[in-house]
């Protein structure tokens, strides 16, 4: 038995759907996270380290409180460090400082330090791209 013939409408209907599939396989995939810090490597004050969007940001246990914010100073973009014993992120550029909770208190920073969205996944602290599932 002959086959109708295929026509251009056909074609284009057939690549549609398949467009579509490809469309809702890549939105199902799991995106893989950026960064994940174990809530038990947080205990005891500890700080940790870790990479996100290629930025230093450091994660913290605070009060019963979990904070990620990122280590770049908001004047011009120095690597801020944390100094137990003056209790202050301290940006060697110009001297600026920050508070324990990220905020300006000297220097010429007049902005706090950024925070760093996150999600609490399964006991940890999981860093994802925006967008990213
Ligand atoms: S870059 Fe940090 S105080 Fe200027």
């Amino acid at each position: 038995m002959p086959q109708p013939p295929v026509t251009r409408r056909d074609a284009l209907r057939g690549l549609a759907v398949v467009a579509a599939g490809l469309a809702a396989a890549c939105d199902a995939a799991p995106v893989p996270p950026e960064a994940v810090v174990p809530l038990a490597d947080l205990a005891a004050g500890r700080r940790v380290r870790v990479l996100v969007g290629g930025k230093p940001v450091e994660v913290v246990s605070d009060a019963g409180a979990i904070h990620a914010r990122y280590l770049v100073c908001t004047h011009m973009g120095c690597l801020v460090t944390w100094h137990e014993d003056r209790e202050r992120y301290v940006c060697a550029c110009h001297d600026g400082l920050f508070t324990r909770s990220g905020r300006p208190v000297g220097g010429p920073a007049t902005e706090p330090l950024v925070e760093v969205p996150f999600t609490l996944e399964a006991g940890e602290v999981v860093f994802r791209r925006p967008g990213g599932a």
